[in-house]
């Protein structure tokens, strides 16, 4: 029987992942389709339950559905445990549903395909501290990037996420513009600069040293003002399009074995939302 996919989130349709994955499933010659799913709060339960009954294979999970998801998945991968948050599930041969968590990895991947990291990097600034700022400093902890510093608006999480992390400390936004100099990394994860609806910064990177590494999680717009700042002040700077791409291709993997061409579709992507 064909094999079939799913992302379900709410809201669902500007999702870009179906295009994707369609796009790597012709590419790779493998005979399966994935389709959008809009899943309502209150309807997750029948949703994973008709999803299984469907003989779906297996499914994205997208906002807001990544940690109530969990009451419904038989058995979790350590990282999706740690970050108490799935974005992908599988479904085994005998039915058992498997979730993972494949952000965290997605955006570490997306940063070593643009540059080179050496020990050189020193200290990471990751600004946040919700559910993406906690995969991404578990992904770099893992990749033996760090220390960690957090940063938040409200001081009080940066401590609390900070706490999980051996060498983790947090900062004030204020004391954190003070010491931008030292981070070679700094990885803004807030939803400050999305889609045009929250313009502004959470903080002002100019402080920063020629040569940092900026990255922002938002891939809309494709340069965030946080982004255009930390450029114009010599920051080396990576968009959220290759942490897309990148978890999009690491659930692409456990679907199929295959791994898919990132290149070739951040490229298209980004074109993509250039041309907004
Ligand atoms: P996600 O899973 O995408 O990380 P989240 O868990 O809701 O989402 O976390 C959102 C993060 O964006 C938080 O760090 C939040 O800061 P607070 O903890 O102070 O709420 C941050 N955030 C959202 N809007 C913000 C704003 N206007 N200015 C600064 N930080 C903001």
């Amino acid at each position: 029987m064909k094999k079939w996919y799913a992302v379900i989130g709410d809201p669902i349709a500007q999702s870009m992942s179906p295009d994707m994955h369609e796009t790597w499933f012709r590419d790779n010659g493998i005979s399966a389709s994935y389709i959008p799913i809009h899943v309502k709060a209150d309807e997750l339960e029948i949703a994973v339950t008709s999803l299984k009954r469907l003989g779906c294979n297996g499914w994205n999970v997208t906002v807001p559905h990544k940690t109530a998801i969990i009451p419904y998945i038989d058995k979790l991968d350590e990282t999706a445990r740690r970050m108490n948050a799935v974005n992908t599930v599988k479904v085994l041969e005998d039915g058992t549903l498997y979730g993972m968590n494949t952000d965290g990895q997605g955006f570490v991947r997306s940063l070593q395909e643009e540059y080179e990291l050496g020990e050189t990097i020193g200290d990471v600034l990751v600004i946040g501290a919700g559910g993406a700022a906690s995969g991404i400093s578990f992904a770099l902890e893992e990749a033996g990037i760090g220390p960690i510093t957090f940063t938040n608006r409200t001081f009080e999480k940066a401590l609390q996420i900070s706490l999980g992390f051996s060498s983790g400390s947090a900062l004030s936004f204020k004391d954190a513009e003070l010491a931008i100099s030292k981070f070679g990394l700094i990885v803004q994860t807030t939803s400050v600069g999305m889609n045009f609806a929250q313009s502004g910064i959470p903080l002002n990177p100019s402080g920063i040293t020629e040569g940092t590494i900026v990255a922002d999680i938002i891939y809309n717009p494709l340069e965030t003002e946080f982004l255009r700042l930390s450029r114009e002040s010599g920051g080396k700077i990576l968009n959220g399009v290759g942490m897309f791409v990148h978890q999009g291709a690491l659930s692409f993997k456990l679907w199929t074995g295959v791994t898919p061409d990132t290149r070739k579709m951040i490229q298209s992507i980004s074109t993509k939302l250039g041309g907004n």
